[in-house]
């Protein structure tokens, strides 16, 4: 795993946006997993000011979000897919067809979660995937206790998920219960990982994820056990790290000692 240590959020976006740009630079048909909240936005507006500035090129990328909340219209401003377009697409050159969100509106669960899979892997796989963390260790909307082989599933959110959630609506009756989100396994699959963790109340949680026990109940753990890994935090995120994120490979404990894939019936 490589850590990099950012002095403040914006230091954190431009990291990461340079690891990202770089992808698709060496890539131009590169395939991005994408995530929304607060932690991303930095690194989709460095993004939209390099492309506006002629330094990047969307045209051949391929995108796929992590997830989506169950019952929202695509146009309703807290739904995931208007914060896509709103924060990143609609700015930048990413074709309509390339981009991929869950169904919010699809009922039929099953069938839902089957074609976003068939969608992941008709595309070939993801190349890099960008993850957030939760409070409480969520990545995507795979909440704690979750399993690690899934692929997409339909979830229900935890109260802690709804109410850090409900700062982006009206009041925390009004988040959805459920959501669809790509699973561990599809996580996992991705070829590279790239997490952004931003301030102090997010430090206890990634030291659990990267130097605690590998476990269901922080299902960010899994990470540790990926071979492709970079964490772009600020100071206050990876302030309970050690004294490593100095940009070296390996400053926190990597659990390869101890794991193997054999543990988590990855295919
Ligand atoms: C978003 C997602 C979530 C967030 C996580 C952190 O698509 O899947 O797992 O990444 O909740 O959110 P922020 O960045 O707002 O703290």
């Amino acid at each position: 795993m490589r850590i990099y240590k950012a002095r403040d959020y914006g230091d954190m976006s431009r990291k990461a946006a340079n690891i990202l740009s770089a992808q698709v630079i060496l890539k131009p048909n590169s395939v991005l997993g994408l995530a929304t909240g607060q932690s991303p936005l930095g690194v989709y507006r460095q993004l939209i000011e390099w492309y506006a500035k002629g330094d990047i090129d969307f045209s051949e990328v391929t995108t796929i979000n992590l997830d989506e909340y169950i019952g929202l219209p695509p146009d309703s401003p807290q739904s995931y897919q208007h914060f896509m377009r709103e924060n990143f697409f609609s700015r930048v050159n990413i074709k309509d067809v390339n981009i991929h969100i869950p169904d919010g509106l699809q009922i039929d669960a099953l069938g839902e979660c089957a074609r976003y899979d068939a969608v992941i892997r008709g595309v070939g796989g993801i190349d890099m995937q960008l993850l957030g963390i939760g409070h409480n260790g969520h990545i995507g909307f795979n909440e704690p206790g979750a399993a690690f082989e899934k692929g997409t599933h339909l979830i229900a959110l935890s109260e802690r998920t709804k109410k850090a959630n409900s700062r982006f609506f009206k009041s925390e009756g009004e988040v959805p219960e459920y959501a669809y989100t790509m699973g561990i396994r599809s996580i996992m699959q991705a070829r590279g990982i790239l997490v952004v963790v931003f301030g102090e109340d997010k430090a206890e949680i990634v030291k659990r994820a990267f130097c605690g026990e590998v476990t269901p109940l922080v299902p960010a753990s899994v990470l540790q056990l990926h071979n492709n890994v970079t964490l772009v935090g600020d100071e206050a995120a990876l302030s309970q790290m050690g004294d490593g994120g100095d940009g070296n490979e390996g400053s926190a404990e990597s659990a390869e000692l101890a794991y193997t894939d054999e543990h988590l019936n990855l295919p």
